[in-house]
C-alpha cells in the first residue's frame, strides 16, 4: 500500500490531465456565473452572459423567486413530521417511517456525540426560525412577480432547509434509544460539563433571539420599499424597476444585513452544539460562502444601478470587515 507522502505530488508532477481540467473548469465558471448563479435582481442588466449553446439552454431552467417560500414550507413540513415520529416513538414506542428507516439501515455510531438537550433545543431553533420565515414569505415580504431564479438553486433551497431540521438531531439521535443493545445514550454523558453547556446555551439561544430580531426588521424595511416605489415614478435614481436603496437598521452599514443575520442565525446553533455538529458545520459554511458571493454581486448591482447615489461606505456582508 502507499504511503500518504507517495500519493502527494509536487506542484511538478501535477500531470497534463489535472492542468487540462483545471484549465476547463476556470473557463465554464464564467458560463456558470452567466447561466446559474444570479439570481432577482441581479439577473437584471447582468453583464455576464452566457457564450456557449449549453450555458445558453441551462439559463432558461428558471423558475420564479417567489418560490423561495416553498423552501420554509417544507422545511417547516420536515419539522412537523420529525415532531410526530419522536412524539410517536418515545411516547407510544411505535417507529414511523424515519425511525424505521434509520433502526434498518443505520446504527448508533457517530449519533452519540450531541446530548439531548442539544438536539431538542436546536430542534425547537430551527422550527421558530421556519415559522417566521414562513410567517414573513406569505404576510411580510413583497416579492416582485417577474424576479427569477435558477432551478438548481430551487432544488438546493428545498435539500438545504430539509437537511438542517434533520441535522438539528440526527447526530445525536441515539438519546432517543433508536437502536436496542446501544452502548451509551451520550458519548460525555458522566463527563459532561453541565455549566459550560447551560452558559453557551443561554448565550446561543439570546444570539439567535437578536439575529432573528434584526433580520426581521430587515425584512421588513425591503418590503416597505416595494410599497413606497410602487407609488413613486419607476426612472427616479432612488427607484428603479421597482428597486430602492434600503436604509435603517443595519442597512445604514451593511449592504446585505438580512444575509448578516442568518449567518449569526447559523453561527448561534453552531454555539449550541458546541461546533461538534458536522450537519450544521456544513450548513454554516454554505451559508457564509454563498451569501458572502451573493453580497458581493448585490453590492456591485447597487453602485451600477444607482451609480453616486448609493452609499459606498457600506460594507458587504460582515461589519468592518468585508
Ligand atoms: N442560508 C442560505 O444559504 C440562504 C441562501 C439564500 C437566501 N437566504 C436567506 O433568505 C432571505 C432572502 O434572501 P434573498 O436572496 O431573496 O434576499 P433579497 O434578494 O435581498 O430579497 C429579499 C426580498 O426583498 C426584495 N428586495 C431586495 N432588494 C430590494 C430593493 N433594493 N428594493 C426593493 N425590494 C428589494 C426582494 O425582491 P425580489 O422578489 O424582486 O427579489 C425580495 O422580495 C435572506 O434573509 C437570506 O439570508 C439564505
Amino acid at each position: 500500500m502507499k504511503t500518504y507522502s507517495e500519493c502527494i505530488r509536487t506542484p511538478s508532477q501535477i500531470q497534463f490531465p489535472e492542468l487540462f481540467s483545471f484549465s476547463c473548469s476556470a473557463q465554464q465558471l464564467h458560463e456558470l456565473q452567466a447561466s446559474v448563479l444570479s439570481y432577482g435582481k441581479l439577473n437584471l442588466h447582468n453583464q455576464k452572459k452566457p457564450r456557449t449553446l449549453w450555458a445558453d439552454q441551462l439559463s432558461k431552467l428558471t423558475l420564479p423567486k417567489y418560490y423561495f417560500c416553498h423552501f420554509y414550507v417544507i422545511g417547516l413540513a420536515t419539522s412537523v413530521i420529525c415532531l410526530i415520529e419522536m412524539l410517536a416513538w418515545t411516547q407510544y414506542n411505535k417507529p414511523l417511517l424515519l425511525i424505521s428507516l434509520l433502526q434498518r439501515f443505520d446504527n448508533d455510531v457517530g449519533s452519540r456525540h450531541l446530548s439531548l438537550r442539544q438536539c431538542t433545543v436546536g430542534f425547537t431553533l430551527m422550527t421558530i426560525h421556519l415559522i417566521r420565515r414562513v410567517y414573513e414569505s406569505f404576510l411580510v415580504e413583497r416579492p416582485s412577480k417577474t424576479a427569477t431564479m435558477h432551478f438548481s438553486h430551487y432544488l438546493i433551497g428545498v435539500g438545504f432547509y430539509g437537511a438542517m431540521v434533520l441535522g438539528t438531531w440526527l447526530e445525536g439521535a441515539s438519546n432517543f434509544e433508536i437502536w436496542s443493545h446501544q452502548s451509551a445514550r451520550y458519548d460525555n454523558e458522566s463527563q459532561r460539563d453541565g455549566s459550560f453547556e447551560n452558559i453557551t446555551m443561554v448565550f446561543s439561544i439570546l444570539l439567535f433571539l437578536y439575529a432573528t430580531y434584526h433580520q426581521y426588521r430587515c425584512h421588513s424595511i425591503l418590503a416597505s420599499l416595494r410599497q413606497k416605489s410602487s407609488a413613486s415614478t419607476e426612472t427616479t435614481a432612488i427607484s428603479k424597476n421597482g428597486y430602492s436603496i434600503p436604509k435603517g437598521d443595519w442597512f445604514d452599514i451593511l449592504v446585505t444585513p438580512h444575509y448578516f443575520a442568518d449567518i449569526l442565525i447559523y453561527v448561534s446553533l453552531n454555539i449550541l452544539y458546541h461546533f461538534n455538529n458536522y450537519i450544521f458545520l456544513c450548513g454554516l459554511i454554505w451559508t457564509i460562502v454563498n451569501l458572502s458571493i451573493t453580497a458581493n454581486e448585490t453590492k456591485q448591482w447597487y453602485v451600477r444601478h444607482f451609480q453616486n447615489a448609493f452609499p459606498k461606505d457600506r460594507y458587504r456582508i460582515i461589519p468592518g470587515c468585508y
